[in-house]
């Protein structure tokens, strides 16, 4: 697929998700099989600001190409600022804005999925924005209960100058319960021409092919099930192809992809204790007799703790 200009090698892209989607973490899932990385999202007032935090995460490197960084901000003039000044300074591949974030400190300041409630002002926002940027531009939206509420939306955007949309088919209200609404998102597919990613519920190979199947979307954009399993990428797609499944990974295969994600944090400083925790827990989340593993990583103090855990977890 195509997002403007931009060739994508397959049809799965990695959510942004804030603390998760690092730039270890990206690694591994485009390795595993990702077309499309995106980054944690990106404050468009602190970036300009050049906070050290935001600078941090909105870094990474050529081997994660093709990467969209992800923005958030309710500020017109901010955002357009944010966007032009990534483009210029980090040249990513693709620029996304959230329309989305159902968090209340992030919908407070008119953020997020707050954004979706006054359509002209988003419409304007979205113009704005592409009118200043070379590099593709996508929008990550969340649906409403209002069906024909929505078409409006994305004609909206689609109008004003963006690439592709990325729908996440649960309302803001919803978070991340319940089960994300494919139909709105195929309604949506039907009544714009830019590529429409789905987003929301893609857990393994057969919902993968279901979703594209059912919806006619361009590519499908997969958060949580990655967590733990960037190996999900390459099983999806290699069921997309050849309509077989690839065999399970070990209890051994799987571990050691973790230790590659160790590997990568270290080399690319960023060992981050709570988020190397987090993320040894979804490595061993799928693992039978793995619970006492995950008492004993939510209990150690150090990465040196965690790592003799997960060495004697594989030898055990
Ligand atoms: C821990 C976490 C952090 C997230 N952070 C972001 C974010 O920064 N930007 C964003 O657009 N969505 C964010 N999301 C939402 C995901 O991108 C995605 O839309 C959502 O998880 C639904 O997809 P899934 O069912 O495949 O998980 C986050 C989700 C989770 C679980």
């Amino acid at each position: 697929m195509k997002i403007k200009n931009l060739v994508i090698k397959n049809k799965l892209f990695l959510a942004p998700m804030s603390n998760v989607t690092t730039l270890p973490f990206r690694l591994l899932c485009k390795k595993y099989g990702a077309g499309v990385v995106y980054s944690e999202m990106i404050n468009a007032d602190a970036f300009i600001m050049d906070s050290k935090k935001t600078l941090k995460r909105s870094f990474f490197i050529e081997e994660e190409r093709p990467i969209g960084i992800q923005i958030s901000g309710s500020d017109k003039k901010n955002l357009v600022l944010a966007s032009k000044k990534i483009e210029i300074e980090l040249k990513p591949d693709i620029l996304d804005i959230n329309i989305g974030c159902p968090a209340y400190n992030v919908m407070k300041t008119g953020s997020g999925a707050k954004l979706l409630n006054d359509i002209n002002k988003l419409g304007d926002l979205v113009k704005s924005i592409s009118e200043s940027l070379n590099i593709p531009f996508t929008c990550k939206i969340r649906i409403t209960t209002d069906e024909n509420y929505n078409v409006s939306i994305a004609k909206t955007i689609e109008k004003s100058g963006a690439n592709a949309i990325t729908v996440h088919g649960r309302t803001a209200n919803q978070k991340y319960s319940g089960k994300a609404n494919w139909d709105i998102v195929k309604k949506i597919k039907n009544e714009v021409k830019i590529p429409i990613i789905l987003n929301g519920d893609i857990i393994d190979e057969k919902s993968a092919k279901n979703a594209l199947g059912s919806t006619g979307c361009d590519a499908l954009m997969i958060g949580r099930a990655s967590v733990g399993d960037p190996y999900l990428f390459n099983r999806i797609n290699y069921f997309l192809k050849n309509e077989k499944y690839l065999p399970d990974l070990s209890k051994k295969e799987k571990i050691i992809i973790f230790f590659e994600f160790l590997e990568l944090a270290k080399k690319h400083d960023c060992l981050y204790i709570t988020n190397i925790k987090m993320h040894a827990q979804h490595f061993t989340k799928s693992i039978v007799g793995s619970t006492v593993i995950r008492k004993q990583i939510s209990e150690s103090k150090n990465i040196e703790d965690i790592e003799l855990i997960m060495k004697n977890f594989i030898n055990n």
